[in-house]
């Protein structure tokens, strides 16, 4: 959440600064701001509201610089208004912060600070007045052995003369919560101060040019050669170059690494929406997933499926006794469908939990203990401290990424990427159905591990997911059939998603995406739990959309729909080839889909029309599909 842009060595730098905010927005567009340093001072502008607001402002007003910072942000602390937008300015104006994450002890510095008044209701403004008060101290020439941190971190600086970076480290000591912080100063205007702690921080230096960004989407216009800033590191980036050290003032290295998609994959390429494009990705999409998955391990051997990237040994997994898959909204419902492979495959009890409630219990967690910690982003800060929770311990982490680098794909001990491309609407599509497959991946790797299944269903099994891509282009082709539906039911109150088994996660993937980006009430249940409460929701007018493809639970969705139907709801059923016939006396309107190669591939086939679905119904009703009222992608605060 919050996007942070910041840019030194560059004519213009401003521009460069709003281009990379646009490509950040996603991360929060509630309010944006930009600062510019040069000798005489800071000059500042902030806007509420989107980014054009600012760049509207910025018209009348133009700010010339080689040095700029931005921020476009998701309000925590604060309404979102010109005021509480970031940047934020000491009371003298000579320092200037952006901040993504939550300054918890803000109370406290406040009040430390004494008797100063504040512009804003944010927690993070106190760190741009702590941050000048110690500029504003005199240095101490050298630090005694018994100096604070917060004294050494001032002994780097020269005796008297003030050092930004050595600000920035005392200060930093004195705060709790997460943050990456990006800070400027009149009196040093070639220079960008970064700290990370908890929030995603990435550094780059290009042709006599410094920048740090919240993620590597802004920066990908300059440079694929990125280095991630680790927790407890602060960088000086200069146009000369970015000098990186910890807490104590050493110096230290931060990850770095090539990013491997282009500008063009971050651009919309004449759809109308991010959303729209990202649908459509997704039969390359998953098949960059599977791609090079089954290979030999010597010659005259099987084939087996190989995950190199998990860089756990396979027999690591015998041991296994009970897996943990840990993940947020719409990872989590493709963690849900990760469950029903692991048990089908491995033969392995897998609970699924909502991240920030297993982080927050005492789960039973050992070194026997597989936790799959499932995350587009790689940067929600539920699942990156739940899978820190069960590495504690000593369960063996997973992380299952699209974002190579992320903070999750590092802590962790193994780490399955989806290589699904960089999603940029909020609504999450192409991420959810290539983590489906990973998971798939994974259930089936694990039972190979286990000897549970042979390496020729193995094969068997990998030569049907590479044809969902087809069959995926097949669902796509409905979309003027979506197109109508949504026509006829996008004024509907409320509207009640059913499924059974794999067709659960989707009937809670479909519920989620259609209020995400509609606001149209939404709510998924078990079809067999109807009866035990929701259905006393059902009237004349309600809509459920039932996910009944064929299959063994097919039978129990047709009495449910029934339920349903004899009430009053209008039913709109999804069904597969070979269930279509048998719907079409029970639902007002049947979508046939393709039968899946697997019926563990069925989801991620039957999402594609509820995405569909709901983006139509979003655009009929005038909503803003990429960037939804009160989300923002990429969850870094609690
Ligand atoms: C909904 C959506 C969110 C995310 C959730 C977790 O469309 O995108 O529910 O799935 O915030 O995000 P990641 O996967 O980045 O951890």
């Amino acid at each position: 959440m919050c996007g942070i842009i910041g840019i030194t060595g560059q004519a213009a730098a401003v521009d460069g600064v709003v281009s990379g905010l646009r490509r950040l927005e996603y991360r929060g567009y509630d309010s944006a701001g930009v600062v510019t340093t040069d000798p005489k001072g800071l000059r500042l502008v902030k806007r509420a509201g989107k980014l054009d607001n600012l760049t509207a402002a910025l018209e009348g007003q133009p700010l010339s610089a080689s040095t700029a910072l931005g921020h476009t942000r998701w309000a925590t602390h604060g309404e979102p208004n010109d005021r509480n937008a970031h940047p934020h300015l000491d009371p003298s104006g000579r320092v200037a912060i952006v901040h993504n994450g939550i300054i918890e002890n803000y109370q406290t510095l406040k009040a430390e600070l004494g008797d100063v008044r504040f512009a804003s209701e944010t927690d993070s403004e106190v760190v741009a007045h702590l941050i000048a008060e110690e500029l504003a101290a005199p240095a101490p020439a050298t630090a005694p052995a018994t100096a604070t941190a917060a004294e050494r971190a001032m002994s780097t600086a020269e005796a008297g003369t003030p050092d930004l970076l050595a600000a920035v480290r005392a200060v930093v000591a004195r705060l709790e919560g997460a943050y990456a912080l990006c800070v400027v100063a009149a009196d040093d205007p070639e220079t960008l101060v970064v700290a990370k702690h908890e929030a995603p921080l990435i550094l780059a230096q290009a042709d006599g040019v410094g920048y740090c960004a919240s993620d590597v989407a802004a920066l990908i216009e300059h440079t694929n050669e990125v280095a991630a800033l680790l927790d407890g590191q602060l960088a000086r980036i200069t146009p000369d170059g970015v000098e990186v050290v910890d807490v104590d003032g050493a110096p230290a290295t931060p990850h770095a690494y090539t990013v491997d998609w282009d500008l063009a994959a971050a651009e919309k390429q004449g759809y109308d929406h991010f959303m729209l494009k990202e649908i459509h990705e997704q039969p390359q999409a998953v098949a960059d997933t599977l791609l090079d998955r089954l290979n030999a391990p010597a010659p005259g051997l099987p084939p087996r499926l190989q995950l190199d990237e998990l860089r756990i040994d396979e027999g690591e997994f015998s041991r296994i006794d009970k897996v943990f898959i840990l993940a947020c909204g719409t990872s989590l419902h493709a963690g849900m469908v990760g469950k029903l492979a692991i048990e089908h495959w491995a033969g392995i009890p897998v609970d699924v939990e909502v991240a920030s409630e297993f982080r927050y219990r005492d789960p039973i967690v050992d070194p026997h203990t597989l936790v799959i910690a499932i995350s587009q982003s790689g940067e929600t800060i539920d699942t990156i401290a739940g899978a820190a929770h069960a590495r504690d311990q000593r369960a063996p982490v997973i992380a299952l990424t699209n974002v190579v680098g992320s903070t999750l794909a590092r802590d962790a001990d193994g780490v399955l990427y989806t290589h699904a491309g960089p999603e940029v609407a909020v609504a999450s599509t192409k991420a959810f159905t290539t983590q489906i497959v990973g998971c798939l991946l994974l259930g089936l790797y694990l039972g190979q591990a286990r000897g549970r299944v042979y390496s020729s269903e193995v094969a068997d099994i990998l030569e049907r997911f590479d044809r969902v891509p087809d069959a995926l282009r097949e669902v796509l082709a409905l979309d003027g059939q979506l197109r109508e539906l949504a026509q006829r039911y996008h004024d509907v109150d409320s509207t009640m998603f059913i499924g059974r088994h794999a067709g659960l996660p989707i009937a809670m993937e479909g519920a989620l995406k259609l209020k995400e980006i509609s606001y149209l009430h939404a709510e998924a249940f078990p079809a067999g739990e109807m009866k035990h409460g929701p259905i006393a929701l059902i009237e004349p007018g309600s809509l459920v959309v039932a996910l009944a493809p064929a299959g063994h639970v097919f039978g129990k969705m047709v009495s449910n729909i029934q339920e349903v139907r004899a009430r009053g709801a209008s039913v709109l059923a999804i069904g597969t080839a070979g269930s279509t016939a048998a719907l079409v006396e029970h639902a007002d309107d049947v979508l046939t889909l393709p039968e899946p190669p697997h019926e563990l591939a069925g989801p991620v086939l039957s999402v594609v029309p509820l995405q569909l679905f709901s983006y139509h119904v979003a655009t009929l009703r005038g909503e803003d599909v990429d960037q939804p009222r009160n989300l923002a992608k990429t969850v870094t605060v609690e």
